[in-house]
């Protein structure tokens, strides 16, 4: 299986790995079939995404989707985060094989869920 060099810059340098204390949000997935796990954590200020870190127990494709994410969401707004769909993100990591598209999935989902917590906690519609 072959991964383009963004990827594996991403896998190999996965940037925002963490968490971050008192956040915001945090949404968390998993895929039953092959057992991996992301955590996304954000930091809302005014409707604003100022700070987003995530933690992968995954394959690399998945830390590299998370890592990517990160990149496309920090000082994004809100709406602008959750127009963000599976797809962006494996199109922002210039493709993906398809046995892998999945590991890039859960990413946007995580962050999906990152921001629903978030607005439940705030009592956002
Ligand atoms: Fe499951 Fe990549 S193999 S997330």
């Amino acid at each position: 299986m072959m991964y383009n060099e963004k990827v594996m810059d991403h896998f190999q340098n996965p940037r925002n790995v963490g968490e971050i204390d008192s956040p915001s949000g945090v949404g968390e997935v998993g895929n039953m079939r092959c057992g991996d796990i992301m955590k996304i954590y954000i930091k809302v200020e005014d409707n604003i995404i100022k700070d987003i870190k995530f933690l992968t127990f995954g394959c690399g494709a998945a830390i590299a989707s998370s890592s990517v994410l990160t990149e496309m969401v920090k000082n994004k707004t809100i709406d602008e985060a959750l127009a963000i769909t599976n797809n962006d993100v494996a199109e922002e990591l210039g493709g993906l094989p398809a046995a892998k598209l999945h590991c890039s999935n859960l990413a946007a989902d995580a962050l999906h869920n990152a921001i629903k917590d978030y607005k439940e906690k705030n009592n956002i519609p």
